[in-house]
Order: C-alpha cells, then sequence, then structure tokens
C-alpha cells in the first residue's frame, strides 16, 4: 500500500510538471481579437475571417455553417466548401463537384452534371497548377476543361482535355492513370475559374455492361488513384473530392508592396511572390514568418520568435540551450566544445577516460543516495 502511494505521487507529480510544459506554449492568436478563430476543428487565421471586421479583403469572407455535422466553413458567396487553409504556403484546400454523364443500357441520358457548377473564384484566387491534376474516369469518355486565363489579355480562354476510350478494364494498370479508363493531365497555372464539360462517343452502348458513367474532376494530386476495379463505385458515391486553389494577398508585386504604407505584411515576415507562368512580372503576393518565427503574418503584431529552448526536448545535446530572435545557439557543457552554435561535441583535448570515470563515479553516489533515502 504504501509503496502503491509513492508510486502515485510520483506519477502526479511527473503529470503536473508535463502539464505545465504544455501551459507554457500557448498558440499565438490566429484571428482579429474578438473574432470567432475556427469553424468546427478548422483554425480560421487571419486574413480569412468570419463576419464584419474579421477578414481582411473583399473575398476572404468565410461563413461558417453550424448546422452541418461536421460544421462545414463556405468561401464567399458559399459556393465553395473550405477544408483547410494553409497560411505559409498562400494555399487553401476546396471541396469541388464531379461532373458525371451517365447512360442507361439503350444509350439515353440518365444523369448527368457534364456541365458541372463552374467553379467561379474571387480574382484573389487562382487554381494550383503544381498540386492539382486533371483527370477523368470511364471507357467512352471525352472530357473538356475549359477555363479564363489572366495573360496575355484579361481573361483569355484555356481550353484542354483528355479521352479514354476501351473496349474493355483487362489491360488497365491498378493504380496508374495511364490512358485505360482513366485519363490525366496538367493544368496551366493561374487559371481563375472553371467548367468541365463531358462527351462520349457511343453514348456507352459498347461498354454499358461495365461502364455507364463517365466522371471528370480536377483533384488535388495524390488524392485520387485509379483502380479498375473500385474507382467506379467510389466514383458514383462521391460528390466532391479535394483541390489546392492558391491565394494573394493583394495585387502586385513584393517590390511594390515593400514600398507601400498598404503592405500587408507585419513585423518579421516575409513576402513572398506569386508568379504565374511566363509571365515576368508577379501578379500578387503573400507573406510567411521568418524561419526562427512563428504565428500570423498578417496581424498587427506579426510574427513572434519561437522560443527554441521551451521545446519538450532541449535541442542542445551536451549543452544549454540559449534562445535569441529568430534562433538559438547551445552553450556547451564542460568537457564538450561548440562544433557550431548548434552542437556540442566531445572535447578531445580532455583526457579519453576521465568522463567515464566522473560519470561512474556519479552513478554510484546517486545509486547509493537512492538506497539511503528509501
Ligand atoms: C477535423 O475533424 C474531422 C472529422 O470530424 C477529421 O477527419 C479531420 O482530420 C479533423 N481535422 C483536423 C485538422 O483536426
Ligand atoms: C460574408 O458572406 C456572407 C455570405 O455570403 C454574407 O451574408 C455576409 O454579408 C458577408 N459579410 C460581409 C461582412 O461581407
Ligand atoms: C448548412 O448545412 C445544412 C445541413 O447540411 C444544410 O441543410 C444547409 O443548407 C446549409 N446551409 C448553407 C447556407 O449552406
Ligand atoms: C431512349 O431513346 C430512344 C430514342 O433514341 C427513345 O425512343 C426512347 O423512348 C428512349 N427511352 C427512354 C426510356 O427515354
Ligand atoms: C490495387 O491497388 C491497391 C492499392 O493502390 C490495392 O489495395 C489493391 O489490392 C489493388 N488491387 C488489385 C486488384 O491489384
Ligand atoms: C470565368 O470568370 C469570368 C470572370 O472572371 C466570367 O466572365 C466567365 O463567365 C467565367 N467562366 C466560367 C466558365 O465560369
Ligand atoms: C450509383 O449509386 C446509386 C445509389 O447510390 C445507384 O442507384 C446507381 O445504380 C449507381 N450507378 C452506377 C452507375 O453504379
Ligand atoms: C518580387 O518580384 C519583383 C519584381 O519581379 C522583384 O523585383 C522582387 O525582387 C521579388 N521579390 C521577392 C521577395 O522575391
Ligand atoms: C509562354 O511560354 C511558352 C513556352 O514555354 C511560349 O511558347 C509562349 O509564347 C509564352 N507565352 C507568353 C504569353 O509569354
Ligand atoms: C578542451 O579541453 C582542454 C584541456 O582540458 C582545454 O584547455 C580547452 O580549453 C578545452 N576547449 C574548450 C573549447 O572547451
Amino acid at each position: 500500500m504504501a509503496v502503491h502511494g509513492r508510486m502515485l505521487v510520483m506519477q502526479l507529480i511527473i503529470v503536473v510538471v508535463i502539464a505545465a510544459a504544455a501551459a507554457d506554449r500557448t498558440p499565438s492568436p490566429q484571428a482579429i481579437p474578438g473574432c470567432p478563430d475556427h469553424c468546427g476543428n478548422l483554425t480560421i487565421p487571419y486574413p480569412f475571417g468570419i463576419g464584419e471586421g474579421c477578414f481582411q479583403r473583399e473575398g476572404f469572407n468565410l461563413t461558417c455553417n453550424e448546422s452541418a455535422e461536421p460544421p462545414t466553413t463556405l468561401l464567399g458567396d458559399g459556393s465553395v466548401t473550405v477544408t483547410n487553409i494553409l497560411l505559409a504556403e498562400g494555399e487553401l484546400e476546396i471541396l469541388s463537384y464531379i461532373a458525371y454523364d451517365c447512360y442507361d443500357q439503350q444509350g439515353n441520358q440518365t444523369e448527368d452534371m457534364y456541365n458541372s457548377p463552374s467553379l467561379q473564384l474571387h480574382p484573389s484566387f487562382t487554381i494550383s497548377e503544381t498540386r492539382n491534376k486533371f483527370i477523368a474516369v470511364g471507357c467512352d469518355t471525352c472530357a473538356i476543361f475549359k477555363g479564363y486565363l489572366p495573360y496575355p489579355h484579361d481573361e483569355d480562354r484555356y481550353i484542354t482535355g483528355c479521352v479514354s476510350v476501351c473496349d474493355s478494364l483487362d489491360n488497365a494498370v491498378n493504380g496508374s492513370c495511364s490512358g485505360i479508363g482513366c485519363c490525366e493531365t496538367s493544368i496551366p497555372s493561374g487559371l481563375k475559374n472553371r467548367s468541365i464539360t463531358l462527351d462520349s462517343y457511343s453514348q456507352h452502348k459498347d461498354v454499358w455492361g461495365f461502364n455507364p458513367c463517365s466522371y471528370a474532376f480536377i483533384v488535388e494530386e495524390g488524392r485520387f488513384t485509379f483502380n479498375p476495379k473500385t474507382s467506379f463505385e467510389e466514383l458514383n458515391n462521391t460528390e466532391k473530392l479535394p483541390m489546392i486553389i492558391n491565394w494573394a494577398i493583394n495585387e502586385g508585386s513584393c517590390a511594390l508592396a515593400q514600398n507601400s504604407p498598404g503592405n500587408a505584411c507585419k513585423a518579421n515576415s516575409n513576402c513572398v511572390n506569386r508568379t504565374v507562368d511566363n509571365q515576368t512580372e508577379p501578379t500578387g503576393y503573400y507573406c510567411r514568418c521568418l524561419p526562427g518565427f512563428e504565428g500570423n503574418p498578417y496581424l498587427p503584431d506579426g510574427c513572434q520568435d519561437i522560443d527554441e529552448c521551451m521545446a519538450p526536448s532541449s535541442p542542445c545535446n551536451n549543452g544549454i540551450c540559449q534562445n535569441s530572435p529568430g534562433d538559438y545557439s547551445c552553450l556547451c557543457n564542460k568537457d564538450f566544445k561548440n562544433q557550431d552554435s548548434k552542437n556540442c561535441i566531445e572535447n578531445t583535448s580532455v583526457p579519453k577516460n576521465m568522463p567515464l570515470k566522473i560519470s561512474l563515479g556519479l552513478s554510484i553516489g546517486i545509486f547509493i543516495l537512492v538506497v539511503l533515502i528509501w
């Protein structure tokens, strides 16, 4: 019983110590004071915000649908669902509709959303060309993808697409969108909004037994893997898939912003140019905390120093951690010396067996002490 009691006390002490360490690292606020900072479990960082006075500029107004389960975050006019806000990358993960086109055995269209609700984005947003793919799935499928580019003239039309025609899925490659049952293409940068059109050559009559529908969508790379056995049914039961859009906090380049009072990047942050392929002049910019700083570069106080020494395990082996703005260094223990400011290595000029003797002596001492206490 007595032993049990003592163990409990020790565990309690450990728990208290851990709790105290955790409480020291309160995350810096992400929203304007007094504004909601989350919707469901999604954190809403400024410049995005829910309600009047909480977002920085037009297009960054979010609404939280609390009656949905789980609550959903909607962008702008409410047609776009936001599932993640990647502040440091200037990216949003949103859900966008899958286009589909289905036929019956006679070749009559049964269900179609082949003119899928087009994705209309505020001018601050463009579809990420590096993080998404355009994919079409089907065996009698011609998928066309239209969008608008801001260059070389405002709102030039852009059309691309891919075709997949096959008599069976026997040669389709599991896990690879290689042209049999599935085709994919990349998209250009700077795309403003998009619409998807689906067409077929023989109304799926020849393939109806195994493939009555065509599907097409823009999807975040890695979030859709073609499987000839399961993909058709999976897509039939999916309404939306994730894609990544880029945002810029302002038009113009960093060079312009840095000389203007309207510079959106506050203390201890960097400005990052948002460039569209082929265009030499950046179309906009976003902000990022400097290395060694954390927080929100858009809030008036900007980014705060990270106290690296407060981390659960000290970054300094064999030394004492010393924090400095944006950085830290290690003050090495006795018998160790700085390899560089962050690493301590053994001081080889010290006689080799000395540390061993010291540590041996020390552990014996501690052992005797423990025995005495018990
Ligand atoms: C939010 O909750 C959903 C389930 O409700 C979960 O799938 C998702 O991973 C959670 N996201 C975060 C950032 O915790
Ligand atoms: C934010 O968007 C919602 C939905 O579109 C709208 O009702 C609301 O008025 C907007 N708020 C502001 C401050 O623009
Ligand atoms: C909010 O979610 C509920 C439940 O899913 C839905 O019925 C309602 O239309 C949504 N409201 C808006 C504004 O999207
Ligand atoms: C299917 O299309 C044919 C003509 O192609 C038409 O005669 C027939 O009524 C249609 N069937 C249905 C169920 O709509
Ligand atoms: C196809 O690949 C997935 C993983 O990508 C695997 O789980 C599945 O078993 C594979 N199916 C076949 C028929 O090989
Ligand atoms: C794309 O947006 C432009 C305005 O920016 C609009 O004129 C055009 O109709 C939109 N196109 C589609 C397909 O939504
Ligand atoms: C798609 O799913 C619905 C039920 O969710 C089902 O009635 C329909 O037959 C399915 N269509 C295909 C082509 O699998
Ligand atoms: C941003 O682009 C401008 C114009 O091309 C250039 O002068 C500036 O150096 C760039 N700034 C950064 C931080 O990349
Ligand atoms: C964009 O780059 C391509 C080659 O990568 C070139 O053929 C095309 O003329 C360029 N367009 C503009 C508007 O600069
Ligand atoms: C390393 O040890 C030698 C001998 O004890 C000592 O003279 C020297 O100052 C030490 N160097 C450092 C960097 O501590």
